[in-house]
């Protein structure tokens, strides 16, 4: 059973009709980079309760949450209606294991994500700790839309933070955006755009990839980098390249 304490919205900001930051003050527990909370609402007598991740550093006390508005969703129209000064329920205790404890040595981390699973990668970034161990970070947001980049100027800000050791591409899929890459994060990989632009190879013998977002995008990434670049998932007993949360 989840230990639920009372969260208090202290911030909103609407990036886009569908895409909002909540930012909220609720006693949790200390959570590590890369995990998740989850938010809860009663509607209509039910409590309905989904996953997010955390954005925010661990070490910053306010509570950052990206959320897309799932059009027909059950929880996501109601978080998107909170004003500041409502209540939103919280897990006291962090869940999930998309951290850097889980991510084996590399040359290069590539963290790949979708629309709102961003979120974890600006935590692990924004923390900055464990990652001397990678000579190269190349941070990827890959959206529908360029107004849907909403983080882009802390992506810019970290890219200063880490004095060349952090890249970051975007990559929009509807339009054409200058500074963006046009298309899927598989079939940029497949057609060397992506490793092109970023001026960094994806190998098994230098790479760690970490997938994040759109379960169909992991799987499809997944597949690929199987089959063109015979890297493997990583598990504990069995050590390989990729490290992957799906997000519904
Ligand atoms: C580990 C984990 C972390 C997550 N972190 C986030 C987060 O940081 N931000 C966030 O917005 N969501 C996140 N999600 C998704 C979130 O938990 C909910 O599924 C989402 O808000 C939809 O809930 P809903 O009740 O409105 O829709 P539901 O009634 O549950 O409908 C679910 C359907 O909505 C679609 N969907 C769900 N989530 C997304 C999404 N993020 N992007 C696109 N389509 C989606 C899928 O088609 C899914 O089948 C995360 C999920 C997991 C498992
Ligand atoms: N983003 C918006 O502006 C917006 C507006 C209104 C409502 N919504 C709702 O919000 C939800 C989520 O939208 P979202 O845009 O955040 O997330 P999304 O649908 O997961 O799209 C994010 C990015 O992932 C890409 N993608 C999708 N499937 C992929 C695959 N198999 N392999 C690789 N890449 C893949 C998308 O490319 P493609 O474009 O090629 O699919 C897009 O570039 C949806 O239910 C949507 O209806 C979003």
């Amino acid at each position: 059973m989840a230990n639920w304490v009372s969260g208090k919205v202290i911030q909103v900001h609407h990036w886009t009709e569908a895409l909002m930051s909540l930012i909220v003050q609720a006693p949790v527990d200390k959570f590590t980079a890369g995990q998740f909370a989850k938010l809860a609402l009663d509607i209509e007598g039910e409590r309905v309760q989904r996953a997010y991740s955390y954005v925010n550093s661990p070490e910053d006390p306010n509570l950052e949450f990206y959320l897309v508005t799932v059009p027909e969703g059950k929880l996501s129209p109601n978080l998107s209606a909170l004003t500041i000064g409502d209540e939103v329920l919280v897990t006291q205790q962090a869940s999930g294991f998309f951290v850097l404890e889980e991510v084996p040595d590399a040359t290069t981390l590539w963290m790949l994500s979708t629309g709102t699973a961003i979120g974890p990668f600006l935590s692990i970034l924004q923390l900055g700790e464990d990652l001397e161990r990678f000579e190269n970070i190349v941070l990827v947001h890959a959206v529908r839309y360029a107004n849907d980049l909403s983080y882009l100027p802390l992506m810019e800000k970290l890219v200063e933070r880490y004095q060349g050791k952090l890249r970051i591409q975007t990559i929009v899929s509807r339009e054409n955006h200058i500074g963006s890459l046009t298309g899927r994060i598989p079939a940029l990989i497949e057609n060397g755009a992506l490793e092109k632009i970023v001026g960094l190879t994806i190998t098994p013998k230098e790479s760690h990839i970490m997938l994040c977002g759109n379960p169909q995008m992991v799987r499809d990434t997944q597949q690929l980098l199987k089959e063109q670049r015979e890297m493997r998932k990583h598990l504990r007993r069995k050590p390989g390249h990729i490290t992957s949360e799906q997000y519904w």
